[in-house]
């Protein structure tokens, strides 16, 4: 077997443009990713921070990386081993920049610790119709910053010919407050569905990445019109940008139509309570954006910046995640410009009560779960079968009864029904029907997509009935 090639930490530095090839360092290993650059999931620009160094500080920061597929996947590109002298132990490299994180709720069900990703389980999901904030689902891209009420700003960009705003949390206190009751959904809510018909890249969520509360704050129309915006800038969009960021300061960031932020019938809020509380840190405090009706990558958690621009955000997650494609789209053939951004989400629901693998009791079951729709379309139907889909019952609706074409909010449905004599097990699927009449679809492989979002299939839960 020949002696692995040796290089020195110079070495690896000088390969960190195009023209001399990308290097990076794992431990003791040295490798040549230049071909891969481009084919990152997570964009060539971040990859690119990397260049020439260790990949540890990095890949501390974003957890994905700690799978047995990435390292497979960076072994192909290996050259040889760094210089003994030069090989620090990681350890040394990376402080822990999430030690600073809040402690979360021991019922969640984390899908990633670092950054922080857990949903509530499905059987306390439906239990209050207010989700409660310990509970909320949580999806963080970044370490949570430890923010002061007291020295906090948000910098909002004024119109030309108006003035730019720098507001204390007293300040945004002042403009009139506004309350409304809104669910939040991530666009990768029931992935791991997707996932069963074929691999996808993301966190594996099941049926909890969406909650409801009850938010409070200024309504941002109030903001930017104080701030000199209006309707005129021609197809113009608010840009948002958390005080979250990775350690070249790059922070999450996201962008709605500025003509939905103006429209005051849109509720959208510069929101600091959720449920009558100080929003908690893992959920924006002291101020996130709520976009009612609209994808949770929206809602922008840790405000410090709002901007009206001609453009949508440039962000990573507006830009290059977040969207929607064609099953036969693959990494490979994917053009993240060919689609617009997703904001408003379809229509979904999903079962939480009986559990798929559960045994019932013979006689009667009861099924419950939860249902909603993008855009404010409020749901008018739940439909639930027990014989997979042959035939159907309406589900009763509870929770606040919502407002046609301002429906921010979910309804939790329940049904009753007996079960047939002799029957040895139940295949139950729930669907839900919105004021559009815009139905989910049956199966999830024809909306497969390489990124696993906008899952809203039927679902379904297969339960055997005890003897
Ligand atoms: C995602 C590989 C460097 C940031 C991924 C994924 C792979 C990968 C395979 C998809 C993982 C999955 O979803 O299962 C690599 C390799 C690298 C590298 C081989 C070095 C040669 C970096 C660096 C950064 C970074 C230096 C940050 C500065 C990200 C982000 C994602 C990602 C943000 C997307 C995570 C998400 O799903 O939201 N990378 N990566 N990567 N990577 Fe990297
Ligand atoms: N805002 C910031 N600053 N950083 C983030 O990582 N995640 C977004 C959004 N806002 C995120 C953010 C995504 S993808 C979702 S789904 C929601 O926050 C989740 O909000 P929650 O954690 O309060 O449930």
């Amino acid at each position: 077997q020949e002696s692995p090639h040796i290089y020195s930490k110079e070495e690896v530095r000088s390969h960190s443009r195009p023209e001399t090839g990308i290097w990076v360092t794992l431990g003791s290993e040295v490798f040549d990713v230049t071909e891969f650059v481009d084919l990152h999931p997570g964009g060539a620009s971040k990859l690119m921070l990397a260049a020439g160094g260790p990949l540890e500080p990095f890949w501390a920061l974003y957890a994905v990386h700690n799978q047995p597929h990435v390292r497979e996947l960076l072994a192909q590109y290996k050259i040889g081993e760094l210089h003994p002298e030069d090989t620090t132990p990681s350890t040394l490299e990376t402080s822990n920049p999430y030690a600073d994180d809040p402690v979360r709720h021991p019922a969640l069900k984390v899908n990633s610790q670092r950054p922080f990703n857990a949903e509530p389980p499905p059987e306390l999901l439906t239990e209050n119709y207010i989700t409660p904030n310990p509970l909320f689902f949580t999806r963080n891209h970044l370490p949570v910053p430890n923010l002061d009420p007291d020295t906090y700003r948000l910098h909002v960009v004024g119109a030309p010919g108006g003035q730019s705003l720098c507001l204390s949390l007293d300040d945004l206190r002042k403009f009139p407050k506004h309350e409304v009751t809104v669910t939040l959904q991530c666009a990768g809510n029931r992935r791991s569905e997707m996932s069963q018909v074929k691999e996808v890249k993301g966190l594996e969520w099941n049926t909890g990445a969406i909650s409801t509360a009850r938010w409070a704050g200024a309504r941002l129309c109030d903001v930017l019109v104080q701030a000199g915006h209006q309707l005129s800038e021609a197809e113009a969009h608010v840009c948002f940008e958390g005080l979250d960021s990775d350690p070249t300061g790059t922070a999450y960031g996201a962008s709605i139509p500025l003509a939905r932020a103006l429209d005051p019938a849109a509720d959208v809020l510069l929101a600091y309570e959720m449920n009558g509380e100080p929003l908690p840190r893992d959920h924006g405090f002291p101020v996130r954006v709520v976009v009612p009706g609209v994808v949770g990558a929206r809602h922008v958690k840790w405000l410090g910046r709002v901007s009206v621009q001609p453009e949508e955000s440039g962000s990573h997650w507006q830009r290059r995640d977040y969207k929607g494609f064609s099953p036969s789209v693959d990494w490979d053939t994917v053009d993240f410009d060919s689609a617009p951004s997703i904001q408003e989400l379809p229509v979904q629901s999903a079962i939480t009560e009986p559990r798929d693998g559960e045994t019932v009791e013979s006689g009667e079951v009861t099924v419950k779960g939860y249902a909603w729709s993008g855009g404010g379309r409020a749901v008018i139907r739940v439909d639930v079968s027990l014989d997979g889909g042959l035939t159907w019952q309406a589900a009763e609706l509870y929770g606040e009864e919502q407002c046609p074409r301002k429906a921010w909010a979910w309804r939790l449905w329940q049904l009753q029904a007996p079960v047939p004599a002799g029957q040895k097990e139940l295949h139950i699927v729930c669907k839900a029907v919105d004021e559009s009449y815009n139905v989910q679809p049956d199966t999830v492989a024809p909306i497969w997509n390489l990124r696993g979002v906008l899952s809203n299939a039927w679902h379904r839960v297969h339960v055997r009935v005890a003897p």
